[in-house]
């Protein structure tokens, strides 16, 4: 069933039965008194159409016809050192999704409701979008050159332990066996934070992700992958990107409370060693599978990056501080029906590109910690606390949430929102 689509007019106000799935029984429903920015024991949902017109994506054009990753080689059970998790399967490739959930931020030293409330949610896939859990390593002795993996695998004994945890938790462990589960990382769960290329621990996170989720189809440099469900006039396309594993250091500011700016466009005559053109979000390796998973036919595309791609002014980590490849990047989804995901930020929101064809991002964080007014500034709405960014429409989401996206593939839209609900 395929909710109404609301307008940006209900967003600001507390609106719970009308987003609220049909057929769930979510608390404080009807609540008059709910107010989503001052008490997050009741629900309030953020709604924005993405008016995603698909009839655009009839363009897609298939360039070369892609071997297609198996759906069963994902959550096969084969080797798990978690036994404690059984993972549904991801569904066949012939089902017709219509439902997803997104989300990202999840500490295991937190209270896990958002497993609970997305297992009601009872989406077709829920797409885990990077610090699915919160286990830095610790520091390496200073004369670890080269780098010894087993002092390595030592020093990620806490994001084992995360794992460990995360594992065992009820919640968890219910949603596993329920909601067919497509993840990749980000920096706290590849074991450092604002983790890139020269991140030591990135191959042991690496395969304590694939034994946590039991995947067999990982790349040998990251976690990127992809998947696509549906016949034809149907077929939704899912691709995860890596944006840790293979990207190079962004720019450092020295201030910790603004610690990144953008590396120098390659027009700039200064600053040679810190040329755009030079750097790199994804692997030479990565933009190829890419570009090529771009030309499989598809109707709609969901693109995973677990930092943000179209934020245009925030000094922490985003796609924006390497030019030449937020460019190279935007340039290539366009025209590709293509709507993008993100975390990270530990606020939601949503964002815009329009230059010649719309590009949308739609930024859902967190599960457990989001960034309240006043935790870090000293300002308490959203005109004083907020990034005053253009590509962004509304305000931040400063309560834990989850995203979702309905597809009406009858009338070729897609709506997604922010989702802020209680479970008890
Ligand atoms: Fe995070």
């Amino acid at each position: 069933m395929i909710k109404p689509v609301k307008s940006d007019d209900e967003e600001v106000h507390d609106d719970g039965p009308a987003s609220a799935p049909s057929g769930h029984d979510y608390a404080s429903v009807n609540d008059p008194h709910r107010h989503r920015h001052y008490n997050s024991y009741f629900q309030a949902s953020v709604t924005l159409n993405i008016a995603l017109i698909l009839s655009s994506i009839f363009m897609s054009v298939l360039i070369h016809k892609m071997a297609r990753e198996s759906a069963s080689s994902e959550h096969s059970n084969e080797y798990s050192s978690f036994p404690e998790l059984r993972w549904r399967p991801l569904p066949d490739e012939k089902e017709v999704i219509h439902r997803v959930a997104f989300g990202s931020c999840s500490s295991q030293r937190m209270p896990q409701p958002y497993w609970d409330i997305v297992t009601v949610f009872e989406p077709d896939i829920l797409l885990l979008m990077g610090d699915n859990v919160y286990g830095d390593c610790e520091p390496l002795p200073s004369n670890n050159t080269p780098v010894d993996p087993i002092a390595v695998e030592k020093a990620c004994a806490p994001l084992e332990q995360a794992y460990r945890d995360m594992a065992n938790h009820p919640s968890v462990q219910g949603a596993a066996g329920r909601i067919p589960v497509f993840a990749t990382l980000d920096d706290h769960d590849y074991g450092i934070s604002d983790a890139n290329t020269f991140n030591p621990y990135k191959d042991v996170a690496r395969e304590l992700f694939r034994d946590f989720f039991n995947i067999n189809d990982l790349p040998i440099d990251g976690v990127y992958r992809s998947k696509t469900w549906g016949p034809t006039g149907q077929r939704l396309q899912v691709i995860l990107l890596d944006t840790r594993y293979s990207r190079s250091p962004f720019r450092t500011t020295g201030d910790p409370t603004m610690p990144f700016e953008p590396h120098q466009d390659e027009s700039s005559t200064n600053a040679n060693d810190t040329l755009s053109e030079s750097k790199r979000m994804l692997s030479d390796e990565q933009w190829t599978w890419l570009e090529a998973r771009l030309s499989e036919p598809a109707d709609l595309r969901v693109i995973v990056s677990s930092i943000q791609v179209l934020n245009s002014v925030t000094p922490f980590e985003c796609w924006r501080h390497i030019p030449a490849e937020q460019t190279r990047f935007i340039n290539l989804i366009r025209s590709k029906s293509a709507l993008l995901l993100s975390g990270d930020r530990h606020v939601g929101g949503f964002y815009w590109n329009e230059d010649g064809t719309i590009i949308q991002e739609v930024t859902a964080s967190s599960w457990t910690h989001t960034i309240p007014y006043g935790a870090f500034d000293n300002c308490s709405s959203a005109s004083e606390c907020d990034e005053n960014d253009p590509m962004r429409d509304g305000d931040f989401v400063r309560d834990n949430h989850f995203g979702s996206l309905e597809i009406d593939w009858e009338n070729h839209t897609a709506s997604g929102s922010l989702e802020e609900k209680r479970c008890w």
